[in-house]
């Protein structure tokens, strides 16, 4: 059965062990949901994707070509310091998109998946998100995509709904409002427990606006607040079945960890089985051990 693996943000936390393996794996596409830098830039990271076989898709994350500056005036909401500070992130992504060779940088795109299935889309949502209620990277995203608010967000999301298959994979950097205002949540906010929910309105309104326009809905895959809780350091609700669509955080940060004196790799895997999507988390150590985790649906179906 057709099979695509998903790797969280990176960080830079990716060695020539994760190329050997996933070159080597019976999954036909590798998803990427961002934030490949330790910090910010990301080429030389965007670089060592280039050395994967399979067909690759990444949606950049608000680490991805973005600077410190630039950064820290998103996170103060001044957009025309951002904006000052941010002049740089076109030829940034056009240097990083080139450095990802044949994998592809996506965003407000839709991608057919034949190897997945007949009808299914691989939706790339907004790119660079940040989470929370307002629309970051702002003049970079009005340069680039014509861009500028939540709401047209949502219209070009539409948009592209309207122009893909049947049955849908979201791809996104952050997930979706509406799944829990807790820190602990899929996609809460564990830095300011007062943000409560941190995922993306018009993300959203896409998924709704899908199903109502009688689409399916698979997966809706993202990363950004990573698993582990700043706070607490206990590990956020990462998975949710609801209303038949799974959501996925996979921002296990860092996606490679030492347990048991062994380096553990971190990815999920989807893989359809009769007619259903099954998620599954698995670590992988360079000597060969497997460690996976068939996520329940019945156990995690919050619909009710
Ligand atoms: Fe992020
Ligand atoms: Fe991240």
């Amino acid at each position: 059965m057709p099979k695509i693996a998903v790797i969280g943000d990176v960080h830079s936390f990716w060695t020539d062990f994760d190329i050997q393996y996933f070159n080597n794996s019976d999954y036909e596409y590798l998803l990427f949901t961002g934030d490949l830098p330790r910090f910010f830039g990301g080429i030389s990271d965007a670089k060592k994707l280039a050395r994967l076989s399979k067909p690759v898709f990444v949606i950049p994350g608000n680490h991805d070509g973005s600077n410190l500056k630039q950064f820290m005036a998103e996170l103060k909401n001044k957009p025309m310091l951002s904006h000052l500070f941010g002049r740089g992130q076109d030829k940034m992504m056009k240097s990083y998109d080139d450095a990802l060779g044949m994998a592809t940088l996506s965003g407000y795109s839709t991608h057919p998946l034949p190897e997945f299935g007949p009808d299914v889309s691989l939706i790339a949502a907004r790119p660079h998100s940040m989470g929370g209620d307002r629309l970051y990277f702002q003049s970079y995203l009005k340069r680039q995509f014509q861009v500028s608010t939540i709401e047209e967000s949502i219209m070009r999301l539409k948009k592209i709904v309207d122009e893909s298959a049947q049955n849908i994979i979201f791809l996104a950097h952050n997930g979706p409002r509406g799944l829990g205002d807790k820190a602990s949540d899929i996609w809460g906010c564990d830095f300011n427990t007062a943000y409560g929910d941190f995922g993306d309105e018009d993300l959203r309104v896409a998924v709704e606006y899908a199903k109502g326009q009688g689409k399916r809905v698979l997966a809706v895959i993202a990363g950004h607040m990573h698993q582990r809780l700043k706070k607490t350091k206990q590990r956020r609700q990462w998975f949710i079945f609801k209303n038949g669509i799974s959501y996925i955080n996979a921002a296990h940060v860092p996606r490679i960890f030492n347990h048991n004196e062994k380096k553990w790799h971190h990815h999920i895997s989807l893989q359809f089985e009769k007619e259903q999507l099954q998620v599954s988390e698995v670590l992988v150590t360079p000597q060969g051990e497997v460690r996976t985790q068939i996520m329940e649906r019945s156990e995690l179906d919050y619909s009710t």
